[in-house]
């Protein structure tokens, strides 16, 4: 059996399904994946925990056939925190470089980030995330890494991500009545662009559009860091309820008939196609054009690409991110998604899953899965860094130093 500190879990509880996803170091450093679980989920409404009960139940599924599968025991687990809770800003710090020399140390950046913290937030709210973006030396803009350089004046500028504090209550709570220790928790979208986004996107300018159930997360990367973070309360499960009252079926009918026929794209489809309901459900009865399907999808997926653009326009990067939209969640792998997005936010757009990895990829290559996997893949790095280059070892731990601060 493999040592403990070399399994890596990603718990993704979400508003559709739970899913862990396991991972394990290889004699070469390399990640492995080799454990995936997923249950489906009964007590999050929205991104949030509302049943604690059956939570935990579907919690304690998720991670007992990922256990089977990877043939041992999991006891902790890095799990998102999801809903439209979560929001962001910038904070800028100001200090003067400690030194007589006037050469900024890395004690200097610590401080700086510190200075930027000192911020009013709403008394039922924490900070998740306190994450250094970027730095200016005696006024010198842009400055990624400012230890080393010469000058009186250091400025810093972290990304603050808060939650709520009840919903941070009810997913502890459910994690560890479950049985399962919780080594970290991410914000969901930061946590779906770990496993979606590469360097060169996020140096760019991204967003990730995490499109679940009935949340969409929202991430915008900038200069590698991010920038901007945000959960819409809206996902593919409005597209079912949209098909049921569109068609008067049931909900279980109207998601067979997306999973089966929809497609994004109405101008695609022939008005010959049709949907004979009572292939679905023998219960149902009536045939529909195909079409009709596609219109319903389509305008759902235009007001949730709307509220998107709405979004970056708050940041003033409404088509204006070079590395383009990436879309992920289950909700991207809807046929032609990605043309109704480039429409409406005037972004190349791709459907990002996970990739690169070891393993049992063939399963955890879907978007349904970049939560999970991007938890996982945190957690990796994480222990990597400790052991890692000393440059980027001291980048990371400098994050999680001031975030685990928030993190009791
Ligand atoms: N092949 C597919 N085609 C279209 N839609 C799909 C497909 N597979 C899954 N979906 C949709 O994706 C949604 C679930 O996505 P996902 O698994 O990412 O949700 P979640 O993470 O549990 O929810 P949330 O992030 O909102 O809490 C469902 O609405 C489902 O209908
Ligand atoms: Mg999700």
């Amino acid at each position: 059996m493999a040592a403990k500190e070399e399994i890596f879990v990603g718990l993704d509880i979400g508003s559709f399904k739970i899913t862990s996803v396991v991972g394990r170091v290889d004699e070469e450093g390399v990640l492995d994946v080799i454990g995936l679980g997923t249950s489906f989920s009964t007590g999050v409404r929205k991104g949030l925990v509302n049943e604690i009960e059956e939570t935990v139940s579907g919690i304690s599924e998720s991670m007992e056939i990922a256990e089977r599968m990877a043939g041992i025991q999991l006891d902790s687990a890095t799990i998102n925190i999801n809903g439209s809770h979560i929001s962001s800003f910038n904070s800028k710090g100001v200090v003067a470089v400690g030194k007589a020399n006037q050469e900024v140390t890395l004690e200097d950046t610590f401080r700086v980030d510190e200075a930027a913290q000192a911020i009013q937030i709403p008394t039922n709210k924490e900070i998740l995330h306190i994450i250094p973006r970027i730095y200016s030396v005696d006024g010198q803009e842009g400055v990624k890494d400012p230890v080393g350089m010469t000058g009186v004046r250091l400025e810093g500028e972290v990304q603050i991500v808060t939650v709520a504090q009840p919903a941070v209550k009810n997913l502890k709570k459910s994690v560890s009545q479950a049985g399962v220790a919780i080594d970290d928790i991410i914000a969901g979208p930061l946590a779906a662009s770990k496993a979606v986004a590469s360097k060169r996107e996020k140096e760019l300018g991204c967003v990730i559009v995490d499109i679940g159930a009935s949340t969409t997360g929202i991430i915008v990367y900038e200069e590698e860091k991010p920038l901007y973070v945000s959960v819409l309360p809206i996902g593919a499960m409005h597209i079912t309820n949209d098909i049921a009252i569109g068609l008067r079926t049931s909900i279980d009918v109207a998601e067979k008939v997306k999973l089966k026929y929809g497609t994004s794209l109405a101008k695609s489809v022939a008005e010959k196609e049709k949907v004979d309901l009572s292939e679905i459900d023998i219960n149902e009865e009536g045939v529909i054009p195909r079409k009709h399907v596609a219109e319903i999808i389509e305008a759902r997926l235009g007001e949730l690409f709307s509220l998107v653009k709405g979004e970056l326009r708050k940041i003033n990067r409404d088509g204006q991110l070079p590395g383009g939209a990436i879309l992920t969640g289950g909700g991207a792998k809807l046929e032609d998604i990605d043309s109704v997005a480039k429409s409406i936010l005037k972004l190349p757009c791709v459907i990002g899953k996970p990739h690169n990895l070891k393993g049992i990829v063939d399963k955890v290559y879907d978007p349904r899965y970049s939560t999970a996997v991007g938890l996982m893949l945190y957690q990796f790095e994480e222990s990597e860094s400790k052991g890692g280059s000393k440059q980027v070892g001291v980048a990371i731990d400098r994050i999680k130093n001031v975030f685990k601060t928030f993190l009791p």
